[in-house]
């Protein structure tokens, strides 16, 4: 029998905030001593009426206690039945016997079948903020134009047990064995990424739309040659040269804007700047540029001045994908995106050229240039999605975001608000606060209040620091792919309107408490992953 008297004679416990939270902690703890071993203390623990409260204190009111409680029911054991003092001695104690690799095999430790355990029976401190965070997906409107709402179908991808292969090379030509249901996978997401953007190559390895950009350039470029690239500030991306981005410190960066008036994009000034550079590579795309890009005119001011041409399409490849945007593939010599965004699948870049005769050279420049082994879950989850996108259902889907964006510019624009060069060609509308003398971030915190999602942004000519940008981007895509169509979208741009009046007032309360509530009202209207 274990003596728990110590607990008795001197502690008083707290009662549970969460009796529920306290009964799913009991019911881990007899998992978790039973997968240590030590079932027996599990059980009596829990029979025990002073061990039992000391639990139920831990397990109902502290998320971190219980988890380091789980994770550990040997030195959980020490805490219930002796002395802190004894129990810190036992720990310097142990400190000097260090386990062996025996140990993890033969003692009590039993690593195999604890692994067996799903993560809500064994770590609940990241079980819980996963929980949390689904609800917080649930009841707030996503409106961060970079962000989608991925299938069940690429979640099951993300989630599967493919994580655990290590893989380098490419399909059919591996580093590592045992990759045959990977290379069938990959296989598919290039072939599937070939047919939706109709073009010769894709490489679909890269990490992430950064990854993707460098290994271009790696491909491309030698260190110290002039890119030309859109202004962060004009719509940008960082990886496209910022002085505190690799882009920036291996390259020299130079950058066009847009017109002050129209804050489009001034091609013929595009191409006295490239003129003026004479860069290698000229990049087009960015991340809060909300209209279409001339791509043939850039391609031609590119080849005039004997440049590279790249275009960055991480934001609006799901609409390019859908039918619904040009697409830079007949024009451009690369083309880079994110599978994230408008193209709703997991995190992560991709490469595509019509050059064929790249091809090695751009293999290389992600493996074993910039990057080691793939991330074979992702790989898996790129094609389930480009799968997809090559649906009718994904091209309707497409001109919705587009139709959705428009309807949520226009309502805006009703309202006195300016937006950003007039309106939007894709799913993304920038909002310029400064008519309501009112910051970026002042809006977002309100909105978010709310419960709606949204990030600031610099506009054409904004202030260098953020805390000062008055710019607010919003996008269409994930409360498009919820359901929400136009009456939602221009509900929407009112909800936030009356909240920006209501903050240029100085008196945001009434505001916040009916935005709160419409919104609650769209979120169960257009429930998650139901
Ligand atoms: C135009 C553009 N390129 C590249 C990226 C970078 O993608 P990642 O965050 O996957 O590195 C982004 C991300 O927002 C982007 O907007």
């Amino acid at each position: 029998m274990h003596d728990f008297s110590f607990l008795n004679s001197k502690c008083a416990f707290p009662e549970p905030a969460s009796a529920e939270k306290a009964a799913l902690g009991l019911e881990h703890w007899l998992e978790a001593t039973e997968a240590a071993g030590l079932s027996d203390l599990g059980k009596q623990s829990i029979s025990d009426p002073h061990a039992r409260k000391a639990l139920e204190a831990i397990f109902g009111n502290s998320q971190f206690l219980t988890a380091s409680i789980l994770r550990d029911p040997n030195f959980t054991y020490k805490l219930l039945t002796t002395d802190p003092s004894q129990t810190l001695e036992g720990i310097i104690d142990g400190l000097n016997h260090h386990p062996t690799p025996s140990d993890w095999t033969t003692g009590n430790i039993k690593l195999a079948k604890h692994l067996k355990a799903p993560l809500t029976k064994c770590d609940s401190l990241i079980a819980d903020a996963l929980v949390d965070e689904k609800n917080r997906q649930q009841t707030q409107i996503e409106l961060i134009a970079s962000e989608n709402i991925v299938s069940r179908a690429v979640l099951d991808a993300l989630g599967h047990e493919i994580t655990n292969k290590t893989l380098e090379g490419y399909p059919g030509a591996r580093f590592h064995s045992g990759g045959r249901f990977a290379d069938v996978t990959e296989q598919a997401a290039i072939d599937r990424a070939k047919e939706l953007f109709g073009c010769e190559y894709a490489n679909v390895q890269p990490h992430s739309g950064s990854q993707a950009n460098l290994a271009v350039f790696f491909a491309l470029l030698k260190p110290g040659a002039k890119i030309l690239s859109l202004d962060l500030a004009a719509g940008g991306h960082l990886s496209h040269g910022l002085g505190a981005n690799l882009s920036g410190r291996w390259f020299e960066a130079h950058h066009y804007g847009v017109n002050q008036e129209t804050s489009l994009i001034d091609y013929d000034k595009v191409e006295k700047n490239a003129a003026e550079v004479s860069p290698k590579l000229l990049i087009a795309g960015g991340s809060a540029y909300p209209r279409e890009i001339d791509f043939e005119r850039m391609a031609a001011i590119a080849k005039k001045v004997g440049a590279l041409f790249l275009v960055d399409m991480a934001h609006f490849a799901g609409l390019v994908a859908g039918g619904a945007h040009p697409s830079p593939l007949p024009h451009a010599d690369i083309v880079t995106c994110t599978t994230t965004k408008t193209l709703r699948g997991p995190r992560g870049g991709v490469i595509l050229s019509n050059k064929s005769d790249w091809q090695r050279k751009l293999q290389s420049a992600v493996f074993p240039g910039v990057q080691g082994s793939l991330h074979t879950q992702v790989i898996a989850a790129k094609a389930v999605c480009f799968g997809e996108a090559l649906t009718p259902k994904f091209k309707a889907y497409a001109v919705q975001i587009k139709s959705n964006a428009r309807t949520l510019a226009e309502t805006l624009n009703g309202r006195g608000i300016h937006i950003v060069s007039g309106g939007t060609d894709t799913h993304l509308v920038l909002l310029d606060l400064s008519g309501q003398g009112l910051t970026g971030s002042t809006v977002v915190k309100i909105l978010e209040v709310t419960n709606i999602t949204s990030n600031k942004n610099p506009i054409p000519f904004d202030s260098p620091k953020p805390a000062e940008w008055v710019g607010l981007r919003l996008g269409s895509s994930a409360a498009t792919t919820r359901g929400l169509e136009e009456a939602e979208f221009s509900e929407l741009g009112d909800i936030i309107a009356d909240l920006i009046m209501a903050a240029a007032s100085g008196d945001t309360e009434p505001a916040i408490e009916t935005a709160r509530e419409r919104c609650a009202r769209l979120c169960t209207q257009f429930p998650l992953y139901t």
